[in-house]
């Protein structure tokens, strides 16, 4: 299976969204990437739960990959109207009942991911066997674009695919955060299979859209 892709909307135009989109659903983009924060679970705020329910309403090939970087990520699943197809990626960082918030999640006809920060070991997973159709690995710390990656990101991209591999179930690994031109082919190899395009590749300086969305496909074939 080739890698996929999913843009991420935050490192967009702020002022052309509707545009941004339509141009990423017509270059045969898999996903768009949904960053949303409350400011608490990290000191940043990125586009509103409204947004991400409207950005639903103008897809017509992507889906959406949520990325929800809130405590108490549940109280947004009605305002964002999480259901089929969309990917809900939570923290494990962000409850203290995520075995719950992840069955919510799968009730809705969505698909749980579980996020963990760079400084959460990936051995939690072997707590999530049957409940995680992916995880996201935060390559940075969550909450900004435009980072450095961390140190030991590769190690730990193995590490979690090593574990999910041993689930025998197909479960898939996104990677979010500088995950830029020259890094991306590494965390391909080191078993990544969707990758958030940022700061440091899609939305780079310099390069047309299309250009660079063609470049990231066969860069994470
Ligand atoms: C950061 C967000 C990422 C970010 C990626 O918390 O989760 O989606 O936008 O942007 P770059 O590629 O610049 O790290
Ligand atoms: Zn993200």
């Amino acid at each position: 299976m080739n890698g996929m892709l999913s843009p991420s909307l935050m490192c967009a135009d702020m002022l052309n969204l509707q545009s941004e989109i339509t141009a990423l659903d017509n270059l045969g983009v898999e996903y768009i990437h949904l960053d949303f924060m409350d400011g608490k679970f990290v000191p940043n705020i990125t586009l509103d739960a409204t947004l991400i329910k409207s950005v639903k309403s103008v897809l017509k090939n992507m889906k959406r990959d949520i990325h929800i970087m809130a405590y108490e990520p549940e109280k947004y699943f009605d305002r964002m109207d999480i259901g089929d197809g969309d990917i809900v990626s939570v923290h494990y960082e962000s409850s203290d009942n995520i075995h719950d918030v992840l069955k919510l999640i799968k009730q809705r006809g969505a698909s749980p991911f579980l996020a963990i920060s760079p400084d959460t070991d990936a051995d939690v997973l072997n707590d999530f066997r049957d409940e995680i159709d992916g995880v996201l690995v935060m390559t940075v710390y969550p909450g900004f674009a435009g980072q450095p990656i961390v140190e030991g990101s590769f190690d730990k991209i193995s590490k979690v695919r090593n574990i999910i591999d041993s689930f025998d179930r197909n479960i898939l690994l996104e990677v979010d955060g500088h995950v830029s031109w020259d890094l991306c082919r590494k965390m391909r190899s080191c078993g990544a299979d969707i990758f958030v395009a940022g700061s440091s590749s899609v939305y780079s300086k310099g390069i047309d859209l299309d250009q660079a969305v063609k470049k990231m496909k066969e860069l994470i074939k």
